[in-house]
């Protein structure tokens, strides 16, 4: 048997599905992609500014381990403007390399090998190998459709065992575009309060939230203690390339998690942080225009895909609609690739995203609402043309 250098549990971990069609979909000059989990905007210009700014007058070293104090401070000021929550910028907010690393962060701070966490599924690429990394175990429960894509907390019970340490969701989601109500929210606190288990929340979509209001999950009755919140630049100020992210949560574990960043990560780049100061202070008008554009593309997306025979759920946050192509009977993988080769669409399979996710496509409307409807167009074109194969194999 080949020798390999690498260790089990990474060789246990597949590659990420959506690679595999970012690559395919980059040797197509022509092909319109629906495909990425990022804005297609540009960070805003005085965002920019604010780091060139940093950078000019000689911001180039290590930050505290935690993140600038300002930084911190400003963190903690929307929180208690957003939610009124109040968490102290001291030893409650670890700024992060990205939502990314802190969740890294907190599931190797909390698990001891074979502990469980429960994952809602469809989920964020990154959650069960993070969790496998940390040797502890995914255990997946599913949100479904008929349930507008909610994990339900009858469904978490269920999946509860003596290892079960944490339940990790995600909402506004990615890949579903689905949002969790408050009703919904505490009775999955109710759940967690009764088992003693910690909430991850993932919400660095909450900006991106079109109907109704965002409810952060430390803010529902008794959960700030046993809620680890995440939240981050990327998504709301178009800020992917810069890394940065924060954590929120009970001192013991920020103070866990802030010693594998000590260690591992040291800070996130001070540029970064200076530029997410700026984001904090000054950013809130070019946000809130990026959230009405995705919303005009959210109708145009999920009103086109309906009118072309592909049934979706109308999603109330992230930028990502999840139409079904169980009408097609082909798999997810066989549609996605088929659309890419044929007609040169990009968007991403399902099952990607976990089982449950098959069945379905992830489209996402962080595209110019030009490339929305060419994409669409040639969807439709290609639906035409998987029906006449039908029919003419039939025939
Ligand atoms: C749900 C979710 N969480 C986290 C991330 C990663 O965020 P960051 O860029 O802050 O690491 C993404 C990126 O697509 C995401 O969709």
């Amino acid at each position: 048997m080949k020798r390999t250098w690498i260790s089990n549990v990474v060789q246990s971990v597949p590659p990420s599905g959506i690679r595999r069609f970012f690559d395919l979909a980059n040797q197509l000059p022509d092909a319109i992609s629906l495909g990425v989990g990022e804005p297609d905007f540009v960070t805003p210009w005085h965002i920019r500014e604010a780091c060139i700014h940093a950078l000019e007058t000689g911001y180039t070293s290590y930050t505290t381990n935690q993140g600038l104090p300002e930084l911190r401070h400003e963190i903690a000021n929307a929180f208690h403007r957003d939610y009124s929550m109040d968490y102290d910028p001291d030893d409650e907010i670890l700024v992060t390399t990205g939502v990314s690393e802190g969740i890294d962060l907190v599931v190797r701070s909390i698990l001891n090998r074979g502990d469980e966490v429960i994952i809602a599924e469809p989920c964020y690429v990154s959650y069960k190998p993070t969790v496998v990394f940390a040797g502890g175990s995914p255990v997946t429960v599913a949100a479904k459709l008929e349930d507008e894509f909610r994990v339900t907390a009858d469904r978490i019970q269920e999946k509860i065992t003596e290892k079960t340490r944490a339940i990790m969701i995600n909402y506004p989601n990615n890949p579903t575009g689905a949002t969790m109500g408050k009703k919904d929210l505490e009775e999955i606190a109710d759940v967690a309060i009764d088992h003693d288990l910690l909430i991850i929340s993932d919400e660095i979509y909450d900006k991106l939230t079109y109907d109704g209001k965002h409810t952060c999950f430390s803010s529902l009755n008794g959960m700030k203690e046993n809620t680890i919140v995440f939240n981050g630049f990327s998504k709301s100020h178009a800020m992917t390339g810069l890394r940065i992210g924060y954590a929120l949560g009970n001192s013991e574990i920020i103070s866990a998690m802030t010693k594998i960043h000590q260690y591992t990560m040291l800070c996130s780049p001070i540029t970064s942080q200076m530029a997410a100061i700026d984001a904090l202070r000054n950013g809130d008008v070019e946000m809130e225009k990026m959230v009405r554009e995705y919303d005009r593309r959210r109708h145009l997306i999920i009103s086109g895909l309906n009118k072309i025979g592909l049934d979706c759920f109308c999603g109330k946050g992230a930028f990502y609609v999840f139409p079904s192509i169980a009408s097609t009977g082909m798999t997810s993988e066989e549609f996605a690739e088929r659309l890419l080769l044929e007609k040169g669409v990009a968007v991403v399979p399902g099952d990607v995203f976990g089982d449950s996710g098959a069945g379905f496509l992830r489209c996402s409307y962080a595209a110019s609402r030009a490339d929305i409807k060419e994409a669409l167009r040639r969807m439709e074109e290609f639906l035409a043309s998987i029906q006449h194969t039908v029919q003419y194999n039939v025939a």
